[in-house]
């Protein structure tokens, strides 16, 4: 058998993939699957069953008109095809069953993974490879393992039985129509070769499809803006069309496995009569014998053909499962250490202490940055685009760890800690405002999975949220829509503070965001972030004048580089980098306001 194997699936890949498959799932469904097994065995059994009884049915019922055996022949026949019905659907429903766990088993297993990879795995991955991973991917595991047991239980054991009762009626008659078998295997073979590599081209034709449409989903503004829809529509023909025409052309190839064994089968036939035809006529042979053979051998023709077909599905299979098994495969960076200890925060200190880092480009995100943000006080980062702001935040949350440097948060390394532990310490509010499909008391409740009705109201009141979320008839049932896409932008940010604020953590990084709100949203949202910041250790990235003087102390980036640090006044005396920020940075806010602005600059330069 296992020669056997080794010639049917001619590349080791290909092999390896299969002994993979069985191995982490025959074991596991072992028992049912000998029952499914068994099964089989009996439907193989009783078509044996059902080309003997041919025999009788001549010799005795039609030929000597035996009226005693007459009775039983019929009962005979009843229970053979009635036996093998049942036997064949409680087979079928066994596997089913196993398919669909196998199915579960590994969607679970992908999404677990998915959320267990860095910050670099999601900088590259396609949803379109991870949509076919998921799909594709897991449906091909059982698709093989059920290809596997179906062909070797019922297609293999089937042709064993029908050759034996070929064998039993005429040795030399089998061993004629078993000389063209070889022929069937050679037109296999070259036909398999090709379906193998059109297979991976539909595989990857298909992750872009998917990903385009993801793409014309989140970006549809942009889509209709820019009047794209006819561009990107011929894209998407073009891909469809190619995607088509691959999956036409293996389906194709895969049908060519007919007529070569249905002429195979006419060969045998052919030769069978031919030869038959004399021996019967020297009287050698009873009737019934040869069509029982004849019927065996017509019988042969479709597990034949299914086995002859089974290394051209698996071919197809084998595509999902091994890319699937490469994701499956893919170690997280940035893991726990064995011995990682919880972060115990006292007052919630954090400390930066020489670290670069770099995305792997050729300039380094951070260099040599040593900063150090005081326990419950509000520190700024502001700095150009580019500067290196968010990958403080990223470098602080373990989504990467620094080439060189520390990062002490009360004086734990956060590379000893757990990294959960870690992050139960932070919340983090962005600038996008990221909500979950869902109600607003589910994302409200994202920052404490277990609070109770009256902790999340007191956060979304905390958070200048309430108001404005009881307003709406289904109040915190309310659907925010796909990425929050039924609130404001004020809204949507409130939502986030207010999740923010039910986390309840000691250490808060706050990204405000650029984009500019009304002046009433914006008071709102001002007054929810002070809130949210006191008596925490605050980092926030500003993009506003207001936040920047409120905060106890500044810190200026550029370039990877941090250049000065100290209070508004202070580095406004410098001249330097913050000095010319500001007069370009915060100007978006003089516009907005331009009368209450030029008052307050004047009274600090008064005061200073
Ligand atoms: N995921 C990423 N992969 C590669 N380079 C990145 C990534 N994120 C940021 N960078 C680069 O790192 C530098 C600092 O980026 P960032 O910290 O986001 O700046 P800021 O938040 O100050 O605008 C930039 O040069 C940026 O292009
Ligand atoms: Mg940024």
């Amino acid at each position: 058998m296992v020669a056997k194997t080794k010639k049917l699936f001619g590349n080791d890949e290909g092999r390896k993939l299969i002994a993979r498959v069985l191995r982490e799932n025959g074991r596991r469904y072992m028992p049912r699957y000998a029952l499914a097994f068994g099964l089989m065995a009996v439907v193989s059994g009783l078509t044996g069953a059902s080309a003997w009884i041919i025999k009788n049915i001549v010799n005795d019922v039609f030929i000597s008109q035996n009226s005693a055996l007459i009775w039983g022949i019929a009962a005979g026949v009843l229970v053979i095809y009635s036996g093998r019905g049942i036997a064949d659907y409680a087979q079928t429903t066994v596997m089913n069953a196993i398919s669909r766990d196998i199915v579960a088993d590994h969607q679970n297993r992908i999404y677990r993974h998915l959320l267990a990879q860095d910050m670099r795995f999601f900088n590259t991955a396609s949803i379109g490879e991870l949509v076919m991973y998921f799909s594709n991917g897991a449906h091909a595991v059982a698709n093989l393992m059920h290809l596997l047991i179906t062909s070797l239980g019922r297609d293999l054991l089937s042709l064993i039985s029908l050759t034996a009762v070929m064998v039993a009626m005429d040795p030399i008659l089998s061993m004629i129509a078993f000389l063209v078998a070889p022929g069937a295997l050679w037109g296999i073979t070259s036909i398999r070769r090709r379906i193998r590599n059109i297979g991976r081209q539909e595989h990857a034709g298909m992750a872009i499809i998917i990903g385009r449409l993801k793409d014309s989903m989140i970006g549809i503004r942009v889509v209709k803006s820019f009047g794209l829809e006819q561009r990107m529509g011929d894209e998407m023909t073009g891909n469809v069309n190619v995607t088509a025409q691959r999956m036409m052309k293996i389906n194709n190839l895969s049908a060519r496995s007919g007529p070569i064994m249905e002429t195979l089968v006419g060969v045998a036939l052919g030769l069978t009569i031919l030869y038959a035809g004399f021996g019967v006529a020297e009287g050698s042979r009873d009737a019934g014998s040869l069509l029982a053979f004849l019927t065996a051998l017509l019988f042969t023709y479709a597990p034949a053909k299914n086995l002859a077909r089974l290394t051209l599905n698996l071919e197809t299979t084998l595509v999902g499962v091994g890319v699937m098994y490469k994701f499956l495969d893919r170690t997280p960076l940035y893991l726990d250490k064995p011995d990682a200890k919880p972060l115990i925060v006292g007052t919630g200190e954090i400390e930066i202490d020489g670290v670069s880092f770099t995305y792997g480009e050729a300039s380094n995100a951070l260099n040599d940055i040593s900063v150090r943000f005081p326990a419950g006080k509000v520190s700024a980062l502001v700095g150009g685009s580019g500067a290196g702001k968010s990958t403080i935040f990223a470098l602080i949350e373990r989504f990467y760890d620094p080439q060189s440097g520390r990062i002490l948060i009360d004086g734990q390394n956060i590379l000893d800690v757990t990294a959960q532990s870690l992050r139960s310490n932070i919340a983090l509010v962005n600038q996008d405002s990221f909500l979950f499909e869902g109600s607003v008391e589910d994302n409200i409740r994202a920052g404490m999975a277990d609070a109770t009705e009256d902790q999340v109201v007191a956060a979304a009141k905390a958070a200048n949220a309430h108001e404005f979320i009881v307003e709406h008839p289904e109040g915190y049932k309310r659907s925010v829509g796909e990425g929050g896409a039924n609130l404001s932008g004020g809204q949507r940010q409130r939502v986030t503070i207010a999740r923010a604020m039910l986390r309840d953590a000691p250490i808060l990084l706050l990204d405000e965001a650029t984009s500019a709100l009304d002046a009433v949203s914006e008071a709102r949202v001002r007054d929810a972030l002070d809130r949210l910041m006191k008596g925490r250790t605050t980092i926030v990235i500003a993009h506003r004048l207001a936040t920047v003087r409120k905060a106890d102390i500044i810190h200026v980036m550029d370039n990877g580089r941090l250049v000065e640090s100290g209070t508004h006044g202070e580095l406004m005396k410098l001249s330097g980098t913050y000095a010319h920020l500001s007069s370009l940075q915060f100007t978006a806010e003089a516009e907005e306001e331009p009368q209450k602005k030029k008052r307050k600059a004047k009274l600090t330069t008064v005061g200073e």
